[in-house]
């Protein structure tokens, strides 16, 4: 990790927060509907000291990139977008952050569907909360991040990210029903570890069909006079909606019936849920490129893997398997061997 320009003269307030990989439930959270991620074990870290000048400065030492900015209005690009947005979404609130030196470092990859945006805006929020006494918790920090993120930033993302990154726990995989935000910290299934590599295929959401694709599941709960995809009782009447309306309608329907059954679900069948995932990803919801499939296809090859599929929104970025604990080097090395076969190169997170 390089620095770019001097450090902060003293650290008044500092925050962390862990990216995010999801486990089973993709493009349900802006149906309203469930998911079950977990945490990876990398962290975006954030500092403030105060500002020498009155306006305020951030810099990322990983990015080795810098902006100053005056306020939470101000024109801005790139990573201080997030962080724009976080203060805009604090001023919402009444809460005026004042101007701050702010220095970011973070292991979590960008662009690689493990929510390395999601990190920053929690990790800065929580030093904010720092340095001001607020009396927010975690959900508040989510919603906050969420806001920042989905209004202020302009991807219309839901709610996942930000919460398993504010309230995921290591080695726990955390249920969330998007829309009542109930959320339940769970085991993960008996003897399993969590692998997740990255195809090093790099997408910005902004740059992908993720916000058509939120459109397309909102004109096809219109068009079945549900409030959302997950109000949706009988698939038989999914099937009656016109192309790609049905496509998109029963991914989401059968991949919120997965994440509820893969609660209480044993690794096997886990496996199984994820694997029927990543195909419903790939067929009906068309998010998938040959990169990510070769990619799972190459750790559902893997002796002790129990399935896999891509994580995130898709287009690119990391895929996640299931493994047996003690068989996680081995699917870890034979999956980047596998890949690697196919003619691409993989890097591993975990
Ligand atoms: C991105 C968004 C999430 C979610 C996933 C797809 O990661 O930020 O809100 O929609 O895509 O499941």
């Amino acid at each position: 990790m390089t620095e770019a320009g001097p450090a902060p003269a003293r650290v008044l307030a500092a925050g962390s927060a862990w990216g995010r990989v999801n486990l089973l439930g993709e493009h349900t959270d802006y149906n309203d509907g469930y998911v079950l991620p977990t945490v990876v074990p990398l962290c975006t870290i954030v500092e403030l000291a105060a500002s020498p000048d009155g306006r305020y400065h951030a810099r990322s030492a990983t990015l080795s990139e810098q902006a100053v900015f005056d306020g939470p209005d101000a024109k801005t690009s790139g990573f201080a977008r997030y962080l724009a947005g976080c203060l805009r979404a604090l001023a919402e609130r009444g809460i005026a952050v004042p101007p701050v030196s702010i220095a970011i470092r973070s292991s979590v990859p960008i662009g690689s569907g493990l929510s390395s945006s999601a990190a920053l805006e929690v990790a800065f929020l929580r030093a904010v909360r720092g340095l001001l006494g607020l009396a927010i918790d975690e959900l508040e920090i989510a919603r906050i991040a969420h806001r920042a993120e989905s209004e202020h930033v302009g991807v219309h993302v839901g709610i996942m990210d930000q919460m398993a990154s504010s309230l995921g726990a290591p080695g726990r995989m955390l249920f969330i029903d998007t829309r009542s935000l109930h959320f339940e910290q769970l085991p993960l299934p008996r003897n399993c570890a969590v692998l997740v590599v990255d195809s090093n295929h790099p997408r910005n959401l902004s740059d992908t069909p993720y916000n058509l694709r939120r459109e397309e599941c909102r004109i096809a709960a219109r068009m079945l006079g549900v409030p959302a995809l997950r109000d949706v009782r009988r698939i038989a009447s999914v099937s009656a909606l016109p192309a790609p309306y049905s496509k998109r309608a029963r991914h989401v329907v059968q991949e919120n019936h997965r994440v509820l059954e893969a609660r209480t679900a044993e690794a096997a069948r886990f496996g199984l849920l994820m694997n029927a995932s990543h195909a419903s990803l790939r067929d009906d919801f068309e998010v998938s490129i040959p990169a990510l499939d070769a990619l799972v296809q190459a750790m559902q090859r893997q002796p002790g893997v129990h399935g896999a599929r891509l994580t995130g929104a898709g287009f690119g970025g990391a895929c996640v398997a299931l493994v047996d604990s003690t068989e996680l080097a081995t699917a870890r090395a034979g999956t980047l061997a596998d890949y690697a076969a196919a003619g691409y190169r993989g890097t591993a997170i975990t």
